[in-house]
Formats: C-alpha cells, structure tokens, sequence
C-alpha cells in the first residue's frame, strides 16, 4: 500500500528535524521541498528541492499534504503567508507528532502543526495551527497555545498558561502557570517567565523584562 505524499515548505535548518520526524512517523512520504530558484536540484538529506513558491497554485493541484517547515525565531511572517496562501488555495496540513512524543489524547491540535522528538503535551490542552512544538518542549495541562506559534527546544509551558498568536518562546524557557503571553512577543532563549506580559515585544532574563 502506497503512503500519501507530502511537500515540505522552507529548506532550511529548521526542514530537516522536519525531516527526521516525518520519517520517523511513517505517515508520509516527502515528494519534494519548496525553496529559492537558486537552490532548485539540489537535496536536503536526500530530498530534491523542486519548486519555488511562486508555483504553490500548480503544486496544490498536484499534491494534497504540505507542511511548512520554514523556522521562526524573530519573525514568522513568511511562515503565517505561506500556511494562509496555501490554505487558500485548498492544502491540507496534516498534524504531524513524532512517535517519540507523548501527546494526550485528551488535547485539541490544529492543522499543519509539529510535535517534535520527545515533547510532551499534556491533557486538556488546546494547540493552534501551523504551530512548532519543538523537541523536548513541555506543554502542561489546560494550557492554550494559539495559531502560528513555536515553543523551542526544551522550553516549559506551565498548566493553564495562554500563548497568543505569533508568539516564540525560546530554547529551555520556563513559563510558570496561568500565565498570558500576548501576541507577538519573543521570549529570549533561557527566559522566566512569572508575570503576564500583555505589550508585544522582545523579552529576556529572569525574570523577563522587555530589551531595549
Ligand atoms: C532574544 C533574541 C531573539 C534576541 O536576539 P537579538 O535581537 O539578535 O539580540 P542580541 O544577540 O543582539 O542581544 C542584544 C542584547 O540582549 C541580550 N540577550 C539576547 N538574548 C538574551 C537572552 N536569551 N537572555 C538574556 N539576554 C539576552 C544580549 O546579551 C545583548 O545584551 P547587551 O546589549 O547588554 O550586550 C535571541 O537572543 C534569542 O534568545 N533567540 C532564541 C534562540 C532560541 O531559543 N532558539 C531555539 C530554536 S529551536
């Protein structure tokens, strides 16, 4: 029986732990990856990269399953048009979890959204769409993670927190509980978070405060 294809969005750092956790889920076959002209024949771990987006309309005619799998970090603005163009035009956006996270069956995950090697999302959770939920990150009990966000490597999301839209958490930041993180904000890499933060903007240190 032949396993469904998918095309991978962004060929970057970011694409090939993208990679790893398709393959190893198994759900997927990778039929190409969509980047720059320049880099159109060449391969990332054995996958030809094979259009430009300016040829999304053909390709959503071809193809059935996308994923983007360009990174956010400071901005993710190319990542939310790519999903919405995309979703316009009809994609679907499979969730993709890799078999070595544990994922509740008790949460709500939305379309085109990664749950990385060895995460942990926990029951009664709801996570958006088109979100990064990044190797070893901790998504705890009730918490709410909106649409087009990435929690890092190893970052802790605490029980009943609330991460708005657009929002990165980085690597290994602890976010303690009930706590509400506007949209748009960056936490820094390593950051703890005790208060809310209801203005958008860059936050470091522990606790947070906003970098100037
Ligand atoms: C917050 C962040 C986005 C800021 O990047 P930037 O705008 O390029 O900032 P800079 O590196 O120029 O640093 C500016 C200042 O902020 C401080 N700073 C930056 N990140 C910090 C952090 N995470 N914690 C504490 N201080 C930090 C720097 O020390 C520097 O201070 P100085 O002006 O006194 O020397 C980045 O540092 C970061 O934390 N990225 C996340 C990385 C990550 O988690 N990746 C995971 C991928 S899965």
């Amino acid at each position: 029986m032949s396993i469904e294809k998918i095309i991978l969005v962004g060929g970057g750092g970011h694409c090939k732990s993208v990679i790893d956790v398709i393959e190893s889920e198994g759900k997927y076959e990778i039929a190409g990856i969509i980047d720059v002209k320049e880099k159109i024949g060449s391969d990332i771990l054995g996958y030809k990269i094979i259009a430009t987006d300016d040829q999304l309309s053909d390709l959503v005619k071809q193809f059935r399953n996308f994923h983007i799998t360009l990174g956010h970090i400071k901005s993710n603005a190319v990542r939310v048009k790519l999903f919405n163009d995309l979703k316009s035009k009809g994609a679907h956006f499979p969730v993709i979890k890799s078999p070595t996270a544990h994922v509740s069956k008790h949460t709500d995950c939305g379309q085109g959204t990664i749950i990385m090697h060895y995460a942990v999302v926990n029951a009664g959770t709801v996570i958006g769409e088109n979100c990064i939920i990044n190797s070893r990150a901790l998504i705890e009990h009730d918490a709410v993670i909106a649409n087009h966000v990435h929690i890092s490597t190893g970052a802790i999301i605490n029980g009943d927190c609330r991460v708005c839209q657009n929002v990165f958490v980085g690597s290994g930041s602890v976010i303690s509980n009930c706590i509400c993180i506007i949209d748009d904000c960056i936490i820094g890499a390593g950051s703890v978070v005790i208060k809310d933060i209801l203005k958008a903007g860059t936050y470091v240190g522990n606790p947070v405060s906003i970098k100037k």
